[in-house]
């Protein structure tokens, strides 16, 4: 059906045309976690030597958790929103000291810990441990709101509950990780807010933005 199409045209693009990222491919969840805290604020170009740098420094989730306050924040500066490594470092010595030491795999346990909301906990559960659970980020939200023709402000509570509502319905099952981070790269490399390169987008043919001839229409901006 529409769906399967969708899904099997973005998954193949995803599978020919990703970046290769360090974080890409790995299995860990602990890399996982701190590549996806990471990025949540700060480019993909900035996060890679960093990311590295971590994961030299701090290779597993027992070395962040035994790691002293000051050691960490040495090692997060320049990245900004320090927050972010406060509570991964917290969040691990809880992982450690009442997990056994496993990050944990489904949505809810991962939301219980201090950093992971929503957007995190999807991006750990469907990439490391294969959970057929949605994310939506600023790109999936553009990307979403564009297939879908969905008007007003994406920010407003009842859009964000539809984009995780389209989003739980459209994750690929089988392949939700790779189908997760495909939604996100097409929204970061051909879905972009200001020139969409729809000539080069596998999900063009599903596209109600496209159809109607003025992808940039959606989603909404702020008006000035
Ligand atoms: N942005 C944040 N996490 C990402 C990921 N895993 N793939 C692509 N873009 C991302």
């Amino acid at each position: 059906d529409e769906c399967d199409s969708l899904r099997r045209a973005l998954l193949s693009w995803y599978a020919h045309h990703k970046r290769e990222l360090p974080w890409r491919d790995i299995g860990d969840p602990y890399a996982v976690w701190v590549s996806e805290i990471m990025l949540q604020q700060t480019q993909v170009a900035t996060v890679i030597d960093y990311y590295h740098r971590w994961l030299e420094r701090f290779p597993t989730v027992e070395d962040l958790a035994r790691a002293e306050r000051e050691d960490v924040m040495e090692l997060w500066a320049g990245l900004g929103y320090y927050r972010r490594a406060r509570f991964l470092h917290e969040s691990a010595a809880v992982v450690v000291d009442e997990m056994g030491g496993e990050v944990p795999r489904t949505v809810k346990q991962l939301k219980s810990l201090k950093g992971i909301g929503p957007y995190t906990a999807g991006a750990i559960a469907s990439i490391a441990f294969d959970e057929p659970v949605p994310v939506v980020d600023g790109n999936v939200e553009r990307v979403l709101s564009r297939l879908r023709a969905i008007s007003g402000d994406p920010k407003a509570t009842a859009n964000q509950k539809l984009y995780w509502a389209l989003a739980g319905d459209l994750v690929d099952p089988d392949a939700p990780g790779d189908f997760n981070q495909a939604m996100m790269e097409l929204g970061a490399t051909i879905c972009t807010p200001q020139s969409p390169t729809c000539m080069l987008c596998p999900v063009r043919e599903h596209c109600i933005a496209f159809a109607e001839g003025e992808p940039t229409e959606y989603p909404a901006t702020a008006k000035r």
